[in-house]
This record gives structure tokens, C-alpha cells and sequence, in this order.
């Protein structure tokens, strides 16, 4: 098997999709090994996931620095020292600002809860419940400097269970998985 790609993931929550990057990793189902776990969040529960299996974290806070730029540069500095080389965003609640963007151009990879172009943002699958969308589903994208406007690379449609967010997310969460880790795969694979 090739050299493992480098990546650090980013995240601001719960951190299944953390999770399972890390145990496809781990299992070799990924040719990649995860060096930095990057969050917003210091109290997110992403962070008790990391320390589990001993990743490093780095619990950076927007609110300690005076400027954007500044606080990316606080991630580029732990990015560089961790060795990272692409950057794997996976409920990481930040627009991706240009210090990060020229550090790692179209190396970074987000994965949103929707059928791109529609509902991007926040609380992207109530909005699809809300509107009455029949279908939504999963995408995965190059991140660029729009909200969830990059390249995409992969989709999947998932059905809306009428009116249920919770069960339409339980759908969505399920193909989530395994989408991200097959499209990172071919990604790696180029
Ligand atoms: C996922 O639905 C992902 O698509 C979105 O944020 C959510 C993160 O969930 N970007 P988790 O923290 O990985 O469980």
C-alpha cells in the first residue's frame, strides 16, 4: 500500500464523522492517518472522542484572537508542526478564511448534509424538512470561500421521512459514513 496521506480533520461537535475516519484508518480502510484534530469548540465532544484514541487536539477559540486571520494562523502554525496535508472539515462550523485556503489550495474536503446547491448553511436538513423536499441527501466538496459552494466530488440521495428531521437525520447520518471515507479514498488515490 502507498505512503498514508497525512490529514487533519476538523469538527465542532459531536464528531461521528470524526470517529469513523479514524476507525477506517485505523482498520486500513483509509490509506490515511489522522495527525491533528482541529476544533473551535475545546468543550465539543469530538475533543473526549480524540483524547480516546489519542489524537492530538488542537482547541483553538476564534474569540482569543483579535482578527480571523489571526486565528488561523494560531491552526496554520499547529497544521505545519502536526505535518498535515489535507485538511478533512467534518461538522466544522467555521467559514474557511483565506489563510487556511492559500495554505491548502483545493487540498481541503468538506461534507455537508444536503444535495448541493440547495440548502447550504446551517441546519441544512430542517431546512429540507421545512421546505417539503421529497429528497436530500449527502455531499462531499472542495472547500473554497463561499459557504459550501466548492467543487463536489460525491453525492448520495437520501429520502425525507415527511416532517421527521430526527429520522431524516438518522438517514442522512447512516450514508455519511461511508461516503466520506470513499471519497477521500479516491481523492488520496490520484
Ligand atoms: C454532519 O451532518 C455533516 O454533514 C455536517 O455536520 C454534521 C457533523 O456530524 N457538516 P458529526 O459531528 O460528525 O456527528
Amino acid at each position: 500500500m502507498n505512503r498514508k496521506v497525512k490529514i487533519a480533520v476538523f469538527a465542532s461537535g459531536s464528531g461521528s464523522n470524526f470517529a469513523a475516519i479514524e476507525q477506517a484508518c485505523s482498520a486500513d480502510e483509509l490509506n490515511a492517518e489522522i495527525v491533528l484534530m482541529v476544533t473551535n469548540k475545546p468543550e465539543a465532544f469530538v475533543v473526549e472522542r480524540a483524547d480516546k484514541v489519542s489524537i492530538p487536539v488542537a482547541a483553538i477559540r476564534p474569540k482569543d484572537f483579535e482578527t480571523k486571520d489571526a486565528y488561523e494562523e494560531a491552526i496554520l502554525h499547529a497544521l505545519r508542526e502536526s505535518g498535515a496535508e489535507w485538511l478533512v472539515l467534518a461538522g466544522y462550523m467555521r467559514l474557511v478564511g483565506p489563510v487556511l485556503l492559500m495554505a491548502y489550495p483545493s487540498r481541503i474536503v468538506n461534507i455537508h448534509p444536503s444535495l448541493l446547491p440547495s440548502f447550504p448553511g446551517k441546519d441544512a436538513i430542517a431546512q429540507a424538512v421545512a421546505h417539503g423536499v421529497k429528497v436530500t441527501g449527502v455531499t462531499v466538496h472542495l472547500v473554497d470561500e463561499g459557504m459550501d459552494t466548492g467543487q463536489i466530488l460525491a453525492q448520495c440521495a437520501v429520502d425525507v421521512v415527511s416532517g421527521d428531521e430526527d429520522k431524516t437525520a438518522e438517514a442522512i447520518h447512516a450514508v455519511e459514513h461511508g461516503l466520506y471515507k470513499d471519497t477521500l479514498n479516491e481523492l488520496f488515490s490520484r
